[in-house]
């Protein structure tokens, strides 16, 4: 595997690979990896010839207060784990390289960007969309891929592809879980043993919820009632900051669940913000 942090090094092994014929892959990441990454990893490496993995904590996708001095992380420990996977190329910039000190220009999807974490996080999307699109400019992958956990970043991002006329296949891969269903986050390291325990119950809620709409239930109210009751018992040192039951593509509220439908939550627990979501009902095939 080759460790690559200049841009136009990236450039030029990517149009090299492309008159070779190959079939490019991306996987946009900032690093401290776990099995969540390493599957999409793993993803790209059956289906492309050529795999980039990006690594860069995004400064602009962290709003003020946020952790971004403290996100985790460990170069050594991603380079020796996206060379088991049979990784190409891990693209490792410098903020300077990736942002002009004269950086003026940022995309922003909007609507999308208002609903769930957009509502306590405003700019964090146009962070995301920003860094995502100057990815696909350097990498210019066939596909890239992204982790369902994050359902509404890899929606927004669908749409800023669509949009803009990106030609760039976004692929969504399923969520990886611990073995007692916590969402595999590089922010779970921040949980402490008690927080961690009580966390694994952030998915046991989300369960709930699907039990209750298969035994027939549909009004959204009553299934929110009846979760956060749930969280408010088994996670209090829980404090949560959204639940919420949605279409999964328009990402907007629903009353009744007669279609499609997806239930996300976010709740902060101790120094962690974390994530998840299942759908209640309906395909995920976007
Ligand atoms: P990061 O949080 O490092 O995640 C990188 C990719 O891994 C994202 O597509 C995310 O959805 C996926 N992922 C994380 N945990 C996962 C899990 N438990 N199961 C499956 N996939 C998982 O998301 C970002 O970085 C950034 O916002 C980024 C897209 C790189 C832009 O900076």
């Amino acid at each position: 595997m080759e460790q690559i942090s200049v841009i136009s090094q990236i450039q030029a092994r990517v149009q090299k690979a492309r008159q070779e014929g190959k079939v490019i892959s991306l996987v946009p990441t900032m690093g401290y990896f776990h099995e969540g990454h390493l599957s999409l990893m793993r993803y790209a490496r059956k289906h492309s010839d050529l795999v980039l993995v990006s690594l860069f904590v995004n400064p602009t996708q962290f709003g003020p207060g946020e952790d971004f001095e403290a996100y985790p992380r460990d170069l050594e420990r991603d380079k020796k784990l996206a060379q088991e996977q049979d990784v190409d190329i891990l693209f490792t910039p410098g903020k300077e390289e990736m942002y002009l000190l004269n950086h003026l220009t940022y995309v922003r999807v909007d609507k999308l960007d208002k609903f769930l974490c957009g509502r306590s996080r405003p700019t964090h999307f146009q962070g995301v969309c920003t860094v995502v699109l100057k990815l696909f400019n350097i990498c210019q992958p066939d596909f890239a891929v992204f982790g369902q956990k994050d359902w509404q970043q890899l929606i927004i991002i669908k749409k800023m592809v669509e949009d803009l006329n990106v030609g760039v296949k976004v692929v969504g891969h399923p969520i990886v879980r611990e073995p007692d269903g916590l969402a595999m986050s590089s922010r779970n390291v921040y949980l402490s043993k008690e927080e961690r325990k009580q966390a694994a119950n952030i998915y046991q809620g989300l369960l709930l919820a699907k039990k209750l709409v298969e035994q027939g239930e549909v009004e959204t109210s009553r299934i929110k009632e009846r979760v956060q009751n749930f969280y408010q018992e088994q996670i209090p040192l829980g404090k949560l900051d959204y639940l919420e039951i949605v279409h999964p593509f328009e990402l907007t509220s629903l009353e009744r669940i007669e279609d499609k439908a997806l239930m996300a939550v976010a709740m902060q627990v101790g120094k962690a913000r974390l994530i998840d979501n299942l759908l209640l009902r309906g395909s995920l095939d976007v």
